[in-house]
């Protein structure tokens, strides 16, 4: 059975989004795919359209491995003014060629279509960018207007550290900057990506560098940085010591490599990202229903200033939003649902529990100014662990589907994504007598 309101392929492995770009009223979708079984390998792109990031259409993959090359993460543009030579308005994507070899190179390289997606030609002149190194990833494109060039992220994976390279042409790159030495814990950078958010109530924009920390990084790894970038050099916010302040985008375990739509803006000047809901440590372990992964909800990002500092907001993107309800008055979830969790009263200590027909249970428990969220069985002992978070639990939203919660604040600053392993069916829902809560069904 798929998910209710969450993308996951009709069959095999899914994990990192990739090459996402909109065009002509499509929003691609492509990911990290093994197109031969449910397990991470044979890396390919995987490939889904919606017109509205709500219903996807599942298309045929669109890179395959080849003899040299894993097809690994990347990011896709418009060429609008056909500055690479492959025609006004194709898509290029700019994708990792990782050497088959694990020993081998990870070299940047070019793929294009010029049937709007349909069809992509690997680019006969690749590798693009090749430092000859064997962690060299991730390559994460948009145009940058006032220099009028291609500006890349990547990682060098395993020295923590983002590169930053500009192009005229998406073939020649020169480096123009690098970014590392960041009090992140954890190690092996992956995933980057350089965004132009808007700030809230003004007309101002202000840049996000975001990275996925692999090992011992803090909360499900996502990373975000705040700070300034001129098309020539990204400048972090700094605390008064001088360090690099960072935030957490998401405290759970499944929320990974999430990188966004550079465009179209909504009306608010916000772009759309999604995440894999997985986790290499133990995804492979989960159980597999012919596919295994998915992505999160799409959320709208952007960052509000306040008196602490700026921070980066994430919605949940608003059409989406407007498919569930209204609440009903039940406690029985029959496949997606929307909780709203509010607490009358100031008891002590309070309860959610969510279960299924074979016993399992995914219990939230709201204790001095904590959220704890356990789930059952299923799970390597380490992932196990409860998830702990401090949040301002007076007013909270869960989304729910088959194989994933996502927890949030309703300011949408704080997120909690994870999967669990309920059976599919009926879940009964049971919480503590001083918790309120509204269900609402997702209506397909
Ligand atoms: C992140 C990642 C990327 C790499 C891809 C390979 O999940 O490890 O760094 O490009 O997955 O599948």
């Amino acid at each position: 059975m798929r998910l209710a309101f969450h993308y996951a392929p009709a069959a095999n492995w899914l994990s990192d989004p990739n090459g996402l770009v909109y065009q002509d009223g499509v929003w691609h979708l492509c990911y990290q795919h093994n197109p031969h079984g449910d397990l991470w390998g044979h890396m390919a792109w995987g490939h889904a359209t919606s017109r509205d990031l709500i219903a996807w259409t599942e298309q045929p993959p669109v890179l395959l491995e080849d003899e040299r090359h894993l097809i690994f993460s990347g990011s896709a543009v418009v060429d609008t003014l056909d500055s690479a030579g492959f025609g006004a308005g194709a898509l290029v994507a700019i994708y990792t060629g990782a050497d088959r070899d694990p020993q081998g190179l990870q070299v940047q390289c070019l793929a294009f279509s010029t049937n709007q997606g349909a069809n992509w030609t690997k680019y006969d002149g690749n590798p693009v960018l090749d430092l000859n190194r064997l962690d060299f990833r991730d390559p994460n494109v948009i145009w940058h207007d006032a220099t009028k060039r291609w500006i890349m992220t990547v990682v060098l994976a395993t020295e923590n550290r983002a590169l930053f390279f500009a192009s005229p042409d998406l073939k020649r790159w020169a480096q123009i900057d690098a970014l590392s030495e960041v009090s992140v814990p954890g190690d092996l950078w992956e995933c980057p990506m350089l965004i132009a958010l808007p700030v809230e109530g003004t007309d101002q924009q202000r840049w996000v560098f975001k990275v996925d920390v692999m090992r011992d990084g803090p909360g499900s790894g996502a990373i975000g940085i705040i700070g300034d970038f001129d098309g020539h050099r990204f400048s972090p916010d700094r605390g008064f010591d001088g360090t690099v302040r960072w935030h957490i985008l998401d405290h759970g375990r499944d929320f990974y490599a999430a990188i966004g739509w550079h465009l179209p803006r909504d009306a608010y000047g916000r772009p759309a990202w999604i995440g894999w809901m997985g986790n290499h440590h133990y995804q492979a372990d989960l159980p597999s229903r012919g596919w295994r992964g998915a992505m999160s909800v799409p959320r709208r990002l952007s960052l509000i200033r306040t008196d602490g500092g700026y921070r980066i907001r994430q919605m949940i993107e608003p059409a989406l939003a407007a498919r569930f309800g209204p609440g009903i008055a039940t406690n029985t979830i029959m496949g997606g649902a929307r909780i709203d969790i509010t607490q009358p009263s100031n008891a002590e200590l309070m309860m959610i529990v969510i279960s299924d027909k074979a016993g399992r249970s995914l219990a939230i428990t709201f204790s001095r100014g904590r959220v704890i969220i356990e789930r059952s069985a299923g799970f390597s002992d380490l992932f196990d662990a409860p998830v702990e978070v401090s949040m301002p639990y007076d007013d909270l939203i869960l989304w729910f589907d088959r194989t994933s919660i996502e927890l949030q604040d309703t300011e949408g600053l704080q997120w909690v994504s994870l999967q669990h392993c309920l059976a599919d069916g009926e879940y009964a829902v049971r919480a503590s007598a001083a918790l309120a809560l509204r269900i609402a069904p997702y209506i397909a």
